[in-house]
């Protein structure tokens, strides 16, 4: 008897409706057979936000279209499986419904073991699923709903350094590009808006640097960069192409700077563990940004760390992180059964107080 698992991989708990088929055998690295992502950016495009109504009737919608695309890709059949992996928090509550609803009939109509996965997991997980990383690894992730680091030791148990308090920071690349009058999703458009730009001009804040520990703000370097083009506009009568491009360099590099300042207090805590093989790994969409990626592979080498971001479709929501993480936690023993409950806000880290922040894309868990 092999132990290779087949797992399929469901996720709705934000804007991405996305099914997945993992395969894995112990020794090997493990393979995506298929892994179908529908994003609702569209749908929303007209509130400035994720409408959690909208998107739980367009995951329930297409949850089994994504389902039987990834089962016809692969040409598995369903009874095949070996477990079905859905998203069960922490998230908007309809979509997560819909996730666990779902795979609830998928496993009850075939008999495949069900397993409840935390989203931020499967994130945390990722880079064993892309690069076999071993326990313990520091995971910073970056994103439009979420921002933590966590030391991942195992798959189901994480230390939460911190977060962000408020707005996740790809919410304020978001809400940075809304005020510029630029379009949507932010970070790209700010980003490239920033390679023009003179990141000195504006004196934007580092917000808590002045703090010990690791947890970030967002919200009021939004508000800074807001009274900045007022201040402009003030003056000018107007914002010229060079002003947008100042105040997208400003407010980059100041993100940049918080995350790096974070990033090396979070090692001095990972690092006094003496991982065998040190390694940051940064997940979600915001670790598609080439200075702040490269301002964070400098704090790792500059700390003796390796540094590794997975391919951006691995970062961003995805249900081949799904399937991986239940494939994880199935080995270790968890199965759910029908009373799986969906779950708005599950902390990776119990030990560790709530996040405040519950941001466009739903709780920061
Ligand atoms: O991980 P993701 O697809 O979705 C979740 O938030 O779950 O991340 C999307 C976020 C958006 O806020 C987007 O503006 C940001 O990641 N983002 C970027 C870049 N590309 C995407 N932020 C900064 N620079 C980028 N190049
Ligand atoms: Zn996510």
């Amino acid at each position: 008897m092999t132990n290779t698992l087949t797992f399929l991989g469901i996720e709705s708990s934000c804007d991405d409706t996305a099914a997945a088929i993992v395969r894995h055998t112990p020794g090997a690295a493990p393979e995506i057979l298929s892994s179908v992502v529908m994003g609702q950016t569209a749908l929303h495009a007209d509130f400035g936000g994720v409408v959690p109504e909208i998107a739980a009737r367009a995951h329930a919608e297409r949850l089994d279209i994504c389902v039987e695309q990834v089962l016809a890709e692969t040409g598995i059949a369903l009874k095949s499986l070996d477990g079905i992996a859905v998203t069960a928090g922490p998230g908007l509550i309809g979509g997560v419904l819909s996730g666990v609803m779902c795979a609830k009939g998928l496993s009850a109509g075939s008999g495949v073991p069900m397993v409840g996965v935390n989203h931020l997991a499967g994130h945390a997980l990722t880079p064993r699923l892309t690069d076999q990383l071993s326990f313990p690894y520091l995971m910073l992730l970056v994103s439009g709903g979420h921002c933590q680091f966590l030391i991942v030791h195992g798959s189901d148990h994480f230390t939460r350094l911190g977060g962000t308090i408020d707005d996740a920071p790809g919410e304020a690349f978001d809400k940075t590009a809304k005020i510029l009058g630029l379009g949507q999703p932010g970070g790209p458009i700010v980003e490239r808006h920033a390679q023009n730009g003179d990141e000195k001009r504006f004196r934007l804040p580092r917000p808590l640097l002045d703090r010990p520990g690791c947890d970030m703000s967002f919200s009021g370097l939004k508000t800074a960069v807001l009274r900045a083009r007022d201040s402009v506009i003030a003056e000018k009568g107007g914002l010229t192409e060079q002003d947008r491009d100042d105040l997208c360099a400003g407010f980059q590099r100041a993100v940049s700077d918080v995350l790096a300042e974070k990033t090396r207090r979070a090692l001095v805590d990972y690092l006094a563990l003496n991982p065998v093989e040190p390694t940051l790994a940064v997940a979600g969409g915001v670790a598609a940004n080439t200075q702040i990626r490269a301002v964070l592979e400098t704090v790792s080498l500059e700390n003796g760390t390796a540094f590794t971001a997975p391919p951006l479709a691995l970062c961003t929501d995805n249900a081949a992180m799904i399937a991986w993480a239940g494939m994880e936690r199935f080995r270790a023993g968890d199965r759910s059964d029908m009373t799986l409950a969906a779950r708005p806000r599950w902390p990776l880290d119990q030990s560790s107080p709530s996040m405040l922040g519950s941001g466009k894309k739903g709780a920061k868990a």
